[in-house]
Order: C-alpha cells, then sequence, then structure tokens
C-alpha cells in the first residue's frame, strides 16, 4: 500500500488523535473544511502565511499538511508538530471528512 497519499482509515482513531492534540479548542473552527480555500474562516485571527497559502482544504492537502505543518506552511503559527505515520493521518483526516461535514 502507498504511504504517500491519503487512503481510507479508521474514523474512531481518528478521533482520540484529535482530541489528545487539543488544536480544537486554539484553532479555527474546522467546521465545513472540506472544500475551502485556507485562511477563511470569519472572525479567526489567522497569520498571513496561512491566509495567502491559497490552496483547498481537501484529504490529499490534509494529508501532506498534518505530516509537517510548518513544512507545508512556512511561518504558520499553529503548534501541532504533525503526524509522521501515514496510517495517523488517514485515520485522522477520515474521522475530520465526517465530523466537520
Ligand atoms: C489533529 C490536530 C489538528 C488538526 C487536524 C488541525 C487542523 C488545522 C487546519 C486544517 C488549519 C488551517 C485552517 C484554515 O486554513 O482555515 C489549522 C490552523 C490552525 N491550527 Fe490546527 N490542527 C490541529 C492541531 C492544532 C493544535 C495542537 C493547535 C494548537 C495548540 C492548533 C492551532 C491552530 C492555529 C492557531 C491555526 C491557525 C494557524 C495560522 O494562522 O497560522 N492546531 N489547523
Amino acid at each position: 500500500m502507498a504511504k504517500d497519499s491519503f487512503s481510507d482509515g479508521d474514523s474512531k482513531k481518528g478521533a482520540n488523535l484529535f482530541k489528545e492534540s487539543e488544536g480544537n479548542k486554539i484553532g479555527p473552527n474546522l467546521h465545513g473544511l472540506f472544500g475551502r480555500k485556507t485562511g477563511q474562516v470569519e472572525g479567526f485571527s489567522y497569520t498571513d502565511a496561512n491566509k495567502q497559502k491559497g490552496i483547498e482544504w481537501n484529504q490529499d492537502t490534509l494529508f501532506e499538511y498534518l505530516e509537517n505543518p510548518k513544512k507545508y506552511i512556512p511561518g504558520t503559527k499553529m503548534a501541532f508538530g504533525g503526524l509522521k505515520k501515514a496510517k495517523d493521518r488517514n485515520d485522522l483526516i477520515t474521522y475530520l471528512k465526517e465530523e466537520t461535514k
């Protein structure tokens, strides 16, 4: 199985990964994330780096971003080291797909 692109994972494991990170309390609201461009949540104070990334969030961009957020968006203030294991990212993104609808 290829490790360099998204494939469906286990959303229960993804839910745990998300809750453990605490990012849901500090970061922008992720409701409606899929299909949205970077930096669009009204009232959230983003860095210019995040706003100007200009890509659309989907399973593929999230798969790359969440491996190493500071590499994908140099200058982001998101304090998350990333998930190095492709399986963890698959689980997390599978969860996010459902949960952010
Ligand atoms: C599983 C963990 C996480 C996921 C899936 C996640 C997801 C995201 C995504 C997709 C964005 C970009 C949103 C957009 O462009 O509208 C973002 C931004 C952000 N997140 Fe996270 N995040 C996680 C963990 C964290 C953690 C642990 C923190 C802080 C303790 C955090 C704080 C932030 C902040 C402050 C931003 C805005 C960054 C900027 O303006 O440069 N996140 N997050």
